[in-house]
This record gives structure tokens, sequence and C-alpha cells, in this order.
């Protein structure tokens, strides 16, 4: 398809690949988990459901992508470990944190009823994620050893082996409640009758980081390599890379681009209008609007097909501008709400399995250039629209697909609308579809007037502005788009 003049903008993308022989490990974390968990209503200290809605999700998590090979959980927390040669997105960090975030809180929403059929979720629940570069299978010891060395020490167990205790449970039947929960993942072959799905084993285990327990995982030996010796404290140094997080540069505009992982396949399977379903469109809408609520520092943000930017004021000091934070924190909270939304939009659909989103985070250093990206976005949002707009009336219209691919092959705009007057039978088709189709999505802050009841001692009601999330299908390439809303949508400098 066509390049535009915007396509510049690419440049400003970094490439995170993390390289060899590092193993990668991604730890997703509830975000304000102590909230959700109030709110919730979950038992105190420690929630014996809630613990096994994790260990489901991770369950489903080893289950769906192959190369992760083992995973470690406690409390609102779980760590992925990959195998050592794993090609996963090209070993992309964003990707991965990003997609395994959005995709264990789908799951997360989804099991929710399974776990809770006596609650209903009151909010989106939402994820962060990180992560881990372990340089070596030593390395990846001392940071199992931190992990569990962190659960034990909580004050969380040794209050709810109090309670359990007290509750009259023996104790080693509280001790057993509490421990924490490992998956392991076995190959195929572990099994005498050939499978198609890999099994996952849940285990308790006191020690992880332990030679004993590790070198007899024959598996994991395979793909990460054996522990030559038991930790017993780990490494300062260690410790520091665990915690160490890249912030993104100061004073630049944050884009965080969020996009369907195999929509194409997704919207196949539930059966999406082609090229354009209205109603799957309004579900990102809303689940937009839903992330600028929930984040004040998101300015602007703009959304076509499945994927959404999220334009992050210049100033913004979200999570220290930690990079893997705010991409994971975003896309978790976006796919928490595309699941519970589902119904309100496709009510007679039901959801056949757990859609997931990537996400990337990018700096604009000028408030031009940043325009220049959301235009990138705009143009490709026209070029596609027109392009699947000819195709899906070509092969409506007879055509094969591969015949209609061909004959689009080459065209440009004016013989694309030339050709869809042609099959319509209207003069300028193309230009009367719906403006969403055309011209992708807008959501931002607008300021309204709006009278709200006072305190009664004042009496009477008072004028108040306040702010409000709106949805516009608007052409953002023109200045006059950014000269209108100046005041509103603060992109300057
Ligand atoms: P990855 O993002 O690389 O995982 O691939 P993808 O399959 O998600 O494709 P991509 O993001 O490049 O493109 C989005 C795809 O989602 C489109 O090609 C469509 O197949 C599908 N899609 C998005 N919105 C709609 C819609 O409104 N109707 C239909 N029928 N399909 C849609
Ligand atoms: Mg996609």
């Amino acid at each position: 398809m066509a390049n535009s003049k915007y396509e510049y903008v690419k440049l400003y993308e970094v490439e995170d690949e993390v390289m060899p022989p590092n193993i990668i490990v991604v730890r997703v974390d509830g975000r304000n988990f102590s909230r959700f968990s109030e709110a919730h209503e979950f038992v105190k200290p420690n929630c014996k459901k809630a613990l096994e809605l994790m260990n489901e999700c991770a369950r489903v998590v080893l289950e769906h992508f192959p190369d992760i090979i083992f995973s470690y959980g406690y409390s609102d927390e779980f760590s992925f470990v990959f195998k050592k040669e794993t090609k996963f997105y090209q070993r992309r960090a964003s990707k991965i944190l990003s997609l395994i975030a959005s995709f264990f809180t789908s799951v997360y929403v989804t099991k929710w009823k399974e776990v809770f059929p006596e609650k209903d979720l009151s909010y989106s629940p939402s994820f962060r994620a990180r992560v881990i570069l372990c340089a070596s299978v030593e390395v990846l010891q001392a940071y199992l050893a931190w992990r569990q060395n962190e659960c034990h020490l909580s004050n969380q167990y040794n209050t709810c082996l109090w309670q359990l205790i007290k509750c009259g449970k023996p104790e080693k039947e509280a001790q057993e409640m509490l421990e924490v929960e490992v998956c392991v993942k076995y190959k195929d072959d572990c099994y005498p009758i050939k499978r198609s799905k890999r099994r996952v084993t849940i285990v308790h285990m006191e020690n992880i980081a332990s030679r004993r327990f590790w070198n007899d995982q024959l598996y994991l030996l395979k793909e990460l390599g054996h522990f030559s010796k038991d930790v017993n404290k780990t490494k300062t140094e260690y410790l520091k890379s665990f915690q160490y997080e890249s912030r993104l540069l100061l004073s630049t505009w944050i884009v965080i681009r969020i996009d369907g992982c195999h929509f194409h396949r997704f919207s196949e399977v539930h059966k999406f209008e082609k090229p354009n379903d209205e109603a799957a469109l309004n579900l990102m809408n809303s689940c937009a609007v839903g992330v600028l609520e929930e984040f004040n520092d998101i300015v602007f943000s703009y959304g076509v097909s499945d994927e959404y930017s999220f334009v992050l004021k210049k100033e913004s000091q979200l999570y220290g501008r930690r990079a893997s934070e705010i991409v994971s924190a975003i896309v978790s909270y976006f796919s928490s709400m595309y699941i519970m939304k589902w119904k309100d939009f496709f009510p007679h659909k039901e959801m056949m399995y757990t859609p997931y989103f990537d996400g990337r985070a990018v700096c604009y250093p000028s408030s031009q250039i940043l325009r220049d990206y959301l235009a990138w976005r705009q143009v490709d949002c026209h070029i596609n629209n027109q392009y699947n707009t000819c195709f899906w009336m070509l092969v409506k219209s007879g055509r094969t697909k591969s015949a209609s691919q061909t004959y689009l092959k080459g065209t440009q705009v004016q013989d694309k609308n030339e050709l869809l007057a042609q099959l319509s039978g209207a003069t300028d088709y193309y230009n009367k579809l719906p403006p969403m189709f055309r011209l992708g999505s807008s959501v931002y802050r607008n300021k309204e007037e709006k009278k709200i009841v006072g305190d009664k001692e004042e009496g009477g009601s008072i004028d108040n502005i306040c702010e409000k999330v709106v949805i516009e299908y608007c052409n953002i390439i023109e200045p006059s788009f950014w000269e209108a809303h100046s005041a509103t949508i603060q992109i300057n400098g």
C-alpha cells in the first residue's frame, strides 16, 4: 500500500530486543489490588479463592504460550519464565510484557465468575508487568529465591496462618492452604500417549530455587540448565538489576499504541461485519473512554480497527515514566474493559475465546511530530478502509478474493472511488460512508458547563465547568482541528 509523507515518524520507535543468552522473565502484578480486594471483599489477609483465580490464570498462560515453561506466583503477582532460546515475538520486551499482561488480565476477568459465582466485578481489574533479564540460570535461581523469600517474609502469610489456626485449622493444613503455587510445563513426550496440548502441572514447593526441586524437572533442565548450588542470600547487585527499569525521555510526548493480537482471526470467529463492524468499533471506543477516565495524564487518543493510540502529556510523571509500567497498565486496563463490556455491545454473541492486545511506548519530541504521528495513523485508516471497502465490494459482486486482490493492485485513490461508484451505483459512495469508518475515532476531554446541586445549607444549584470524555470522528490531519480545540487538548510546544 502507498506510503504517506508522515511515515518518517516510525523512526522514533526504538528497538527493545532482549539479546540471548539472557533468559526472559515477565512478572505481572495486580494494579491497585489493595483497593480491588477491598472492593470485592476478599477474605483478609489472604483469600484462597483469589489465589486460586491467579493460579488458574497462570495455568492458562502456560498452556497458551508454549515458550513459557515455568511460573511462580503468590499474592497478586506471577513471574513467567521463557525458555532460553525463545524467539517469541522476536524477543521484543515491550511486545512480550504487554501481551502477557493483557492476556493474563483477560483470563482473570473471563474466569472471575467461575471462581466467584456470587460476586460481580464492580470495576475492571488490571495488572502491570515488567521484564526481568536473567543473564544466566544462576541469576534466574537468585531471582526465584528472592521472590519466594518475599512471599515467605510477607506479613500476610503469618497473619493468615495465625488466623487459620485461630479458626481451628490444624497447623499443617493451614500451612498447605497458604503454600505458594508453581506451574511447571512438561513436554508432550512426557506422556505415553501423544496429546496436542502440553501438560501444566501445579506444585506446592517450599523452596523452588533449591537444587533438590529444580534439578528433578527434566524439562526445565533441558530448556534452562541446572542449578549447581543452593542459594542462601541474593547478591545485592542482582537485586539492583531485578529492580531496574528504564524511564522514558523527559519533556517528550509519550504515545502508547495498543493493537489487538491476531484480530484477523478474532474478527472472523466472531463474525464481525466486513470491512467495518460498527459494534466492534464502538466497543473499542468505549474502552478508550474508560482508559481516559482512569488515566488523567492522557490528553488525546485515536483509534482505528483493532488499534488505539493514547497520548500522555509531555510533563506526565505517570509511574515515574517507566515504559513497561505505563504500557502494561494501559493495555491491561483496556483488555479488562473489552471483556467486561463485550455483552453491552454484543448482547447476542458469545465471546468464543479470550482476546488480548499488545502495546508499545514511543516518545515524540515536539507537538508537530506528535501531530504527524496522529496524521500517519489517520492516513493509514483512510488507505486501509478504502482498500477494504473496494475489496469486499468486489468479493460481494462475485469475484474471488485473489481475483479482487489482483484487480486492486496498483490502483490509485481516484480509481478506487470510481470503482466504488460503479459497483454501488451511487456517486461519491466512499465519502458517504459513516465518518467513524473513514476517519477513525478521536477520544478526548471536553469542557462543558454543568449545573450541579450544591449543599442544602448553601442552598440551590451551582454552575460548574466539568470535563467530559467525548468520542468524535474528525479530520485530525488538518491544523483547524487542533486550533479549534487548543483550549481543551493541550498539544503545543
Ligand atoms: P497482529 O496485530 O499482528 O496480531 O495481527 P492482526 O490479525 O490483529 O492484524 P492487524 O492488527 O494487522 O489488523 C487488524 C485486523 O483486525 C484486520 O485486518 C481485520 O481482519 C480485523 N478487524 C479489525 N476491525 C474489524 C472490523 O470492524 N471488521 C472486521 N471484519 N474485521 C476487523
Ligand atoms: Mg492486530
